[in-house]
């Protein structure tokens, strides 16, 4: 790893790695209004929620890093106390990148950027309608991370007020495929959260052994990663292997070697067929053509295939069995 002191270099640089590593960003596309009511609007991804009850997000607009003169939208929170935060849609990011615009105070980017107003309930600042999701927001407290050129500014604020498009809505739920929302990356990267790179991932009802309590040769394999030990990991207790070694056993017995299929584990692996891949094992493992170590791998690969296809026993069986004395002992019965 390289380790970098941020005390021993410029802020731009250390600017770009925050903008790389605390990644992917969601991005606030804050308006607000100034004393004199002209109106402005401004993207901004140092920004996150912190708590529903009751419901806070923080937005941070930086002092500009070229003269450490405050940004318009940091002065019209600050003289007003309120503000209303968008979330981009992929279909808003054009529009979002211009409205960025290091514009002149008063300049209003709605015009600019050819954003229609959304009039909020609570506060003077509109929304803006284009986006599927907008909070009306109240500030609670200023903090100044230190008043110099790129130093922020998080502004802590209650949303007194939400609008969510009714399209957004699968039952009484949001489904992030119906946002579509864009988030921040590192240099010019946005990431778009839609299609392939949203995937579901259960929250466990419960909480597992965890990998700690994994036998030696699983926590150790050199093939298995942490996903496949973090998957195994959550079961609630480790599985028998005395009975899953006797039932193997059998199976073993059963199995009559076929010639003709000596291609067939990787095959059935390549189509993500475990339980077929492992019968094929079987027959390889008879005809004494593997030897231990290529048994217990194998046999592991069988894990990971069965993990992904969420064949949980399968996946445990044959990590269990994966240990070369297992293997020795099914081989003396085979
Ligand atoms: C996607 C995106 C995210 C941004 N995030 C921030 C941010 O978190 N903080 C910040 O100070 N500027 C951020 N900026 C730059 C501001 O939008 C820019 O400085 C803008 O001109 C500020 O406008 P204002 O002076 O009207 O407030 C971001 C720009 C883009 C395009």
């Amino acid at each position: 790893m390289k380790s970098i002191n941020p005390k021993e270099h410029p802020v731009p640089f250390v600017h770009r790695l925050l903008l790389s590593g605390v990644a992917p960003r969601p991005i606030a596309l804050v308006s607000t209004v100034d004393g004199e009511g002209r109106h402005n609007l401004s993207p901004f991804s140092f920004y996150n929620a912190f708590g529903a009850n009751p419901p806070v997000i923080v937005v941070s607009p930086a002092y500009r890093g070229k003269d450490g003169t405050p940004k318009h939208t940091f002065e019209n929170i600050r003289d007003t106390g309120e503000f209303a935060v968008s979330a981009v849609s992929h279909a808003m990011v054009e529009q979002v990148s211009l409205a960025s615009g290091d514009f002149a105070r008063g300049v209003d980017e709605f015009v600019k950027a050819g954003f229609t107003r959304l009039p909020s309930s609570l506060i003077a600042p509109s929304g803006v309608a284009e986006s599927p999701f907008v909070m009306e927001c109240r500030l609670l407290h200023h903090y100044d991370t230190g008043g110099l050129p790129g130093s922020g500014n998080l502004m802590i604020a209650e949303v007194v007020m939400f609008h969510v498009r009714e399209s957004a809505f699968e039952g009484d739920r949001i489904d992030p495929r119906r946002l579509d929302l864009v988030a921040r990356m590192g240099l010019n990267w946005y990431l778009r959260a839609n299609g392939d790179a949203l995937f579901e991932l259960p929250k466990p009802p419960h909480h597992g052994i965890g990998i700690d309590a994994l036998p030696t040769h699983i926590r150790e394999s050199a093939l298995l990663t942490g996903s496949d030990l973090a998957k195994l990991a959550a079961a609630l207790e480790l599985p028998d292997s005395g009975e899953i070694l006797h039932r193997w056993l059998e199976d073993m017995q059963a199995i009559v070697p076929d010639e003709t299929a000596a291609d067939m584990f990787e095959v059935e692996l390549r189509m993500a067929r475990a339980h077929r891949a492992l019968i094929a094992l079987m027959g390889d493992w008879k005809r004494g053509s593997l030897d231990a170590a290529e048994i217990c791998r194998r046999l592991q690969r069988c894990t990971q295939t069965a993990l992904a296809s969420g064949e949980m026993t399968l996946a445990w069986e044959c990590a269990l069995m994966s240990h070369p004395d297992t293997v020795a002992s099914l081989s003396a019965a085979g």
